[in-house]
């Protein structure tokens, strides 16, 4: 039986730590120091559960969880349907490969293109799969059917915007503006060209035939919350229309209800070619997809894109139930009154301190630029149980769940007024800005 005394609940206050299992606590994190690949840096803490909008760790200390695993942990931890449907399929085929149909991912297919407009559905196991698989695709639909493969197509190029993210295998990090995460793996993909943010002039001037796809994140998620302009995605898609190549939405941080809508770009009238998702899709489990259209299908022929383990009962068991409580938890509603309430309360806060910059809302995805490293106020947040991150050195990001209340946003805002207080002073942006950030034309686009 689960003992709550010792495994911390969510009604005690967050914050609040418990005599630390000192010995087996050290051994793991030695450990992990030891034998990882040392591609993170993580805090010294070992997180052990959580329950609704709360992680735990190893000493009991209790933390709000304002950055829900990065976009993931859309309906918290713990949710009891989901937690039902995992118990349940676990039982009964974790995998069964995709060769044979299963009984999940047909009506998850389905659902999705409900949601999305979209036709069709390629299951893969990660956001950045997702987006070499797309890559793909618009590599594939470059080409004009049944021209020779044997060499490389005319139509092959791929723009792509500065201060993107959109993950870490070679095609998506060819496609990332962020020199740090590109660099060291040189040569890259060829053919890619990044565009001025939000600048439709830019855009026009790097288009042509050559072009098989644009490919943007409808709301920038790394780079710090920047949402893609309505004339800058009217733009893209008239031009992707008029040259033949693929308009190509990275939802993956955005998509499936983070911004208040089912997805970011249905904000807009025009629709993509091609949606990204994968985060909050299966409650925590790893699951991504490709949705497109049925034009970009029907270039498509067994055995030119595959995964072992992407779409596997488990996973799309789960996709359906997260979508299943999105609808009938009526969360998106949920998720613009808590955003619309978190957006007033810090800006009212925000207002006594000279070095917040500006802040950047859609629905429960929020960016509070800063003129100070953002660092030491994660690093006081996490002290006084908040959890919270930086984005490209100056801007703290807020990703909390779907499920937060209307409570949990109060305690929020308590908790970083005092974060916003006792943070000591650091260096400014002036001293040290990241030159990946494209400063003037991502503020002056954001705000305009
Ligand atoms: C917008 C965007 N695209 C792609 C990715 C890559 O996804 P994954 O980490 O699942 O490979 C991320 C991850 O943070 C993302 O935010």
């Amino acid at each position: 039986m689960r003992n709550s005394s010792k495994r911390g609940s969510a009604s005690e206050p967050a914050g609040k730590a418990r005599k630390p299992p000192r010995a087996r606590l050290d051994e793991r994190l030695a450990d992990a120091k030891k034998f990882l690949l040392p591609t993170y840096k993580r805090e010294p803490v070992v997180m052990t559960h959580g329950q609704g909008a709360y992680v735990f760790d190893s000493t009991g200390k209790k933390y709000l969880d304002f950055l829900g695993g990065i976009a993931v942990n859309a309906l918290g931890h713990a949710h009891s349907r989901i937690v039902k449907v995992i118990r349940r399929e676990a039982a009964r085929a974790i995998h069964l490969s995709n060769l044979y149909h299963h009984a999940f991912q047909g009506p998850l297919a389905r659902k999705l293109a409900e949601w999305s407009g979209m036709d069709r559905v390629f299951f893969s196991n990660s956001g950045t799969e997702a987006i070499d698989g797309a890559m793909k695709l618009a590599r594939l639909l470059g080409r004009p059917p049944g021209e020779s493969a044997a060499t490389p197509a005319r139509k092959h190029r791929f723009l792509a915007l500065e201060n993107s993210f959109h993950g870490r295998t070679f095609g998506a990090v060819s496609v990332t503006a962020t020199e740090k995460y590109r660099l060291p793996f040189a040569p890259l993909v060829p053919g890619v060209e990044f565009v001025r943010f939000n600048d439709a002039a830019d855009l026009e001037a790097k288009f042509d035939d050559t072009v098989c796809a644009v490919l943007l994140e409808t709301v920038q998620g790394e780079g710090g919350i920047y949402p893609v302009s309505e004339a800058f995605w009217d733009r893209a898609r008239a031009l992707a229309s008029r040259h033949g190549a693929l308009l190509i939405a990275d939802e993956i941080q955005c998509g499936l209800g983070r911004t208040g809508r089912y997805f970011a770009y249905q904000k807009f009238a025009a629709k993509p070619d091609i949606v990204l998702i994968a985060k909050p899709l299966a409650g925590g489990l790893p699951l991504g997809a490709i949705l497109t259209t049925e034009a970009v299908a029907s270039r498509v022929s067994p055995g030119m894109h595959g995964t072992t383990f992407g779409g596997g009962p488990l996973a799309c068991a789960v996709a359906l139930e997260f979508l299943s409580v999105v609808e009938e938890e009526k969360l998106l509603e949920n998720i613009r009154a808590r955003g619309e309430e978190l957006r007033e309360g810090l800006s009212k806060l925000t207002s006594q301190f000279d070095f917040v910059r500006e802040i950047r809302a859609e629905g429960l995805m929020i960016g509070i630029e800063l003129s100070r490293e953002g660092g030491p106020f994660v690093a006081e947040a996490m002290q006084r149980g908040l959890l919270i991150n930086c984005t490209h050195d100056f801007t703290l990001r807020l990703l909390p769940p779907f499920i937060i209340t209307r409570a949990q946003v109060r305690e929020f805002l308590k908790l970083f007024a005092m974060v916003l207080e006792k943070t000591p002073k650091q260096a400014s942006a002036s001293d040290a800005v990241d030159s990946a950030i494209p400063q003037g034309a991502v503020h002056a686009a954001a705000r305009g």
